[in-house]
């Protein structure tokens, strides 16, 4: 896969009008937008075709209910065609095979979704999951949730690129790694605590790398994607 192919832009705006001006002049440089929870709550499902005009979306809404609502909900979404879509590992097993078997049946039927799970929030950190009672690091959480979503038919995860070299070595290479926290060299790591530069979070094993701010923020985003297209090549 190109470096293109790879950079996925969070359009981690509230309306329509400003997540297609982004749109439009990332056009040709990123592999898939992401619309999350903010967005589609404001714009709905029909939103998400618009945004497809100008790529494939990972349609991030990070899903977690009994397996039975879950697999209802994807059943919904999935004539979108998105080209990533995810739930969260924490679900547990059922949730995760039930998820499985609604993006196994609509990629059965012609579609293109891959199926990912979020591992451990980058939000929680080993006093949050002391607070469920969890006596363990973030990291070996999110190793025994990548495993067993790989084992109950995930396509892949989302997870932190400090951690990724860790997981593929336990999931190994048909399994795919998508990775926030993303912050070229000197840019300001605004709320993300541990942070990775795009060409080192490629070579620790990401497959694809999701960056917000430090391109949707910039003055000129087009510009802000082409130099973390070409921190990227480095890798
Ligand atoms: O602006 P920034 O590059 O920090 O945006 C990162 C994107 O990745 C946001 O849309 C955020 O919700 C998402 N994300 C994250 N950490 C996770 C999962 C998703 O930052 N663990």
């Amino acid at each position: 896969m190109s470096p293109t192919e790879r950079l996925v832009v969070a359009l981690d705006v509230p309306s329509a009008s400003e997540a297609l001006r982004l749109a439009e002049a990332l056009k040709g440089r990123v592999g898939m937008l992401k619309i999350g929870l903010e967005l589609f709550c404001a714009e709905g499902p029909a939103f998400v075709k618009s945004v497809q005009r100008f790529a494939p979306v990972f349609l991030d809404l990070k899903l977690h209910d009994i397996p039975t609502t879950v697999k209802r909900a994807l059943e919904t979404l999935l004539p979108l065609d998105p080209r990533l879509i995810n739930i969260h590992a924490q679900g547990g097993p059922s949730m995760i095979q039930a998820a499985a078997e609604a993006v196994r049946a609509h990629r059965g039927r012609g579609g293109q979704t891959e199926l990912l799970a979020v591992t451990v929030l980058t939000s929680l950190d080993r006093e949050a999951l002391a607070a469920y009672g969890l006596a363990m690091e973030p990291a070996e959480l999110a190793l025994n949730l990548a495993t067993l979503s790989q084992r109950h038919g995930a396509d892949g995860v989302v997870c932190s690129a400090l951690e990724v070299t860790q997981l593929r070595q336990a999931c190994g290479s048909g399994f795919s790694f998508l990775t926030p926290g993303i912050r070229p060299r000197g840019a300001d790591s605004q709320d993300q605590a541990r942070v990775v530069t795009p060409d080192q979070a490629l070579r620790n094993g990401s497959t694809w790398l999701v960056v917000g701010r430090p391109i949707t923020h910039a003055p000129d985003p087009a510009e802000a994607a082409d130099r973390i297209l070409a921190d990227m090549a480095l890798a």
